[in-house]
């Protein structure tokens, strides 16, 4: 800003227009900016602390001002928990659909947060529970340890026959273009679980059903063409629960969060199954 001194060098007129310019702009940059008015939400968010000792499960509710929140449901979860209330737990890494670390249910329905818009109905308030039918660590957190030891139990890697570990990473194994295109739809999944705890059989018997996302992903590979044990994959899988307990309800279709189809993975499996029943009978 110039000063008195420096002012010296200019003619009354252009001194008293340079201080009229220097006042109005220290009159605005000390104005309070002007406001919106508020667009304020409330969250109604599950609350658990298995540390407090008594602790019951409730209902907690915040208010956010939504002019200052990015639009979707994790935006509002991180605002609450840096301004509000830094004891709320929840889940996050990647922030756009890629980890599968937010799933939770969210007005209803199971889906990822950081991809899931903030409701615009002016007289609903955004309601968040854990993924429904799983056990809780804490708040928003569920205990995946029963799903990932499912996961690990359908040895989700290529098997290879007559392969020893000494030719481990020598040559490649290559697959047609039509083979590769047989795995779209499926090598997407991010493991989020949305759909194994939307299916009312994985309610239930989620400690011999494998569920909709495991199976899926045990579909994967055994219709990978580089793949040798097919059949040692479905011969797991033939008990009354681990794929039988699917009754083509779909809930785990509808829901999933990136557009997959568990539910068809699961008939494809049951067709596969008939033929291998077939043709082990058959000798
Ligand atoms: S199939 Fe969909 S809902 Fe299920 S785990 Fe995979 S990405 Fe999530
Ligand atoms: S289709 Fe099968 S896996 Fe999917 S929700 Fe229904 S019973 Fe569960
Ligand atoms: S934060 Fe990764 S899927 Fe939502």
């Amino acid at each position: 800003m110039a000063t008195c001194k420096s002012l010296m060098k200019f003619s009354p007129g252009t001194k008293a227009l340079i201080q009229l310019i220097q006042t109005r702009s220290a009159q605005t940059a000390s104005a309070p900016a002007a406001k919106s008015k508020p667009n304020l939400k409330k969250f109604e968010i599950y609350r658990w602390n298995p540390d407090k000792p008594g602790d019951k499960p409730k209902l907690q509710t915040y208010t956010v001002d939504l002019n200052d929140c990015g639009p979707m449901v994790l935006d509002g979860l991180i605002k609450i928990k840096n301004e509000q209330d830094a004891t709320l737990t929840f889940r996050r890494s990647c922030r756009e659909g890629i980890c599968g670390s937010c799933s939770m249910n969210i007005d209803g329905t199971n889906t990822l947060a950081c991809i899931y818009k903030i409701n615009d109905n002016p007289n609903k308030s955004v309601k968040i529970y854990p993924l429904p039918h799983m056990y809780v660590v804490k708040d928003l957190v569920p205990d995946m340890s029963n799903f990932y030891a499912q996961y690990r139990s359908i040895e989700p890697y290529l098997k290879k026959k007559d392969v020893t570990d000494a030719d481990i990473g020598k040559q490649s194994y290559l697959q047609s273009v039509e083979d590769r295109a047989k795995l779209d739809g499926l090598y997407e999944c991010i493991l989020c679980a949305c759909c194994s705890t939307s299916c009312p059989s994985y309610w239930w018997n989620s400690d011999k059903y494998l569920g909709p996302a495991v199976l899926m992903q045990a579909y994967r590979w055994m219709i990978d063409s580089r793949d040798d044990f097919t059949e040692e994959r479905l011969s797991q899988l033939e008990d009354g629960y681990s794929v039988y307990r699917c009754h083509t309800i779909m809930n785990c279709t509808k829901t999933c969060p990136k557009g997959l189809n568990p539910g068809q993975a699961i008939g494809e499996i049951k067709k596969l199954m008939m033929n291998y029943n077939t043709q082990k009978s058959a000798h």
